[in-house]
């Protein structure tokens, strides 16, 4: 496979999987459930909220994470009257959920209700406040707002402004305002500009606080596990340096392609939609230093500090450090797949990047001359996102006298998805007379270890906008230095045609060139 380029032990025999003990023991577990909330979502007959939102709102809803005295304004331009708009929801949670609660799936929907108009129109707005008052009686929801917007990111700064200006932001029984906050959805913003653009706006209204940024990667268990096997383990720390690891990869390959997104996709390609936020922030927890405390700010202080950390692109770099392709047309899984050009909606001649891959270098003291690979891609062979940490390999082989070059280094990987795990590999002796050594892979699936379905990342950080809790959103600084980052790398693209065609169904485009060691 392209993502990863493991040199072959001619020695060892192939890797064989051991499974870690887990004591299934718990020896922190801290768990709060939200307080009275009103969610207003605009866009709330959009996909994205049916597909995300109103499942992990019910998921949590059943588990007692919510308070029931909470109401969901849904806003949008489709003229849908509360009844349907709660009928839509039951329906499309019945067919997705897996046998959902009958009795709890009629209550939970009874806190719905919908309101129509166009985004642009003041009077929409003070329909919405209208609403928001009565469903605030009703419910008993005692001044706590989070304001949705589940919109094209063309649309937030009008929206926001508008929040701010007809005074949706003032609660109006507590009039507590640090319990109003705004939720916005990845892009923030296209590029550097834009980014900077849309933090004034939103600053001009809401102060940073108050603005949770979703990335939905660091909703997932498995991205939060990387603070935990960081540090609330000894091992690791000593050799989490330049002394110890030869590289870091991290990739994140999709089967998907574009589905129905064209106008978004096309306008975006996979740096803006995946690289600048979900790989930079596994790049960033990956890397930086340990945080003072698990305190919001705390730790987005050392993730902004690494970012920046990370060594500016110059234009004349971007040929040898980054690489960009667009999947042909090709077969997944035996199944025929239109290259991109031909999805609908996408023009015939577009340049737009399904694939990127970039080598990044961290100039600190702890990663100086590591390289980190970046790269992700639609309509790839198979899905998988993961962070493969190569340590160096041993320094001289008693083993191998002559050859000792060849021997596989040990890796530790953190597999996201799909089989959410950890692996680490190491070498052992295999029984019997002989001196014969195997790579063995050490791992820890979580669904076996911990026997439960892994909850759905959008879970976790709706009841986190719920409570307050910022750890896991991105703040404006962090955004800011992915931008900066990456702007020089999409204007070096502007003229150039350096697009590399791959086979939907591959294992990617050529990237030997910069991503060979
Ligand atoms: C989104 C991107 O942020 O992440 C999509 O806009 C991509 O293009 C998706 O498909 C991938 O998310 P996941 O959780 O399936 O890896």
């Amino acid at each position: 496979m392209w993502f990863r380029k493991g040199r072959k032990l001619k020695t060892a025999c192939a890797m064989r999987k051991i499974e870690a003990t887990v004591q299934k023991q718990d020896l922190l577990c801290i768990e709060a459930a939200a307080g009275p909330t009103g969610f207003v979502v605009f866009g709330a007959s959009g996909d994205l909220a049916y597909r995300k939102l109103y499942p992990s709102l019910y998921e949590l809803y059943c588990h007692d994470l919510m308070s029931h005295h909470f109401y969901l304004l849904g806003c949008g331009r489709s003229d849908l009257s509360d009844e349907a708009f709660r009928d839509s929801i039951k329906n499309n949670l019945q067919q997705t959920l897996d046998r959902p609660n009958q009795e709890k799936l009629h209550t939970f929907v009874r806190h719905f209700s919908f309101v129509s108009g166009d985004y642009a129109d003041d009077s929409f707005y003070q329909k919405i406040c209208q609403r928001m008052t009565v469903q605030e009686e009703q419910f008993k929801v005692n001044g706590s707002r989070l304001f949705y917007l589940s919109v094209p990111p063309f649309l937030y700064e009008d929206i926001a402004g508008r929040i701010s200006r007809m005074k949706l932001h003032c609660p109006a029984v507590s009039g507590r305002m640090q319990n109003v906050r705004l939720v916005i959805e990845k892009p923030f913003g296209r590029d550097l500009d834009s980014a900077e653009n849309l933090d004034r706006v939103l600053h001009h209204h809401f102060r940073e606080s108050q603005i949770y940024r979703i990335d939905h990667y660091l909703g997932k268990e498995t991205v939060q596990n990387i603070l935990i096997f960081r540090f609330a383990n000894s091992i690791f720390e000593p050799v989490w340096n330049r002394n110890y690891i030869e590289h870091v990869r991290i990739t994140a390959a999709e089967q998907l392609g574009i589905e129905h997104r064209a106008g978004y996709y096309d306008q975006s390609g996979a740096l803006r939609d995946m690289f600048q936020n979900h790989l930079l922030q596994m790049l960033a927890l990956v890397a930086m230093e340990p945080p003072v405390s698990f305190e919001a700010d705390r730790l987005r202080d050392e993730k902004a500090k690494l970012l920046r950390s990370v060594r500016p692109i110059l234009p004349r770099d971007v040929p040898a450090q980054f690489v960009r392709g667009q999947y042909a047309a090709g077969a997944i899984d035996g199944r025929p797949v239109v290259g991109y050009r031909q999805e609908k909606g996408v023009p015939q001649d577009s340049a737009t990047e399904t694939f990127v891959a970039g080598k990044l270098f961290i100039d600190n003291w702890r990663w100086k001359g590591v390289p980190f690979y970046l790269q992700t891609g639609k309509r790839l062979r198979r899905k998988l996102t993961e962070i493969l940490v190569t340590f160096k390999q041993v320094p001289h082989s008693m083993f191998l006298p002559g050859e000792w070059a060849d021997m596989a280094a040990n890796t530790l990987r953190f597999q996201i998805q799909p089989e959410e795990g950890m692996y680490l590999s190491l070498q052992a002796k295999r029984p019997g007379s002989k001196i014969c050594m195997s790579t063995l892979e050490m791992a820890v699936d979580y669904q076996q270890v911990f026997g439960v379905k892994m909850p759905e990342s959008y879970q976790r950080l709706l009841l986190d906008c719920m409570l307050g809790d910022q750890t896991l959103f991105s703040r404006h600084d962090s955004v800011i230095a992915s931008w900066q980052l990456l702007t020089p790398v999409m204007e070096f693209w502007k003229n150039q045609q350096n697009l590399v065609m791959y086979p939907a169904g591959s294992d990617g485009s050529d990237t030997q060139n910069i991503l060979a060691k």
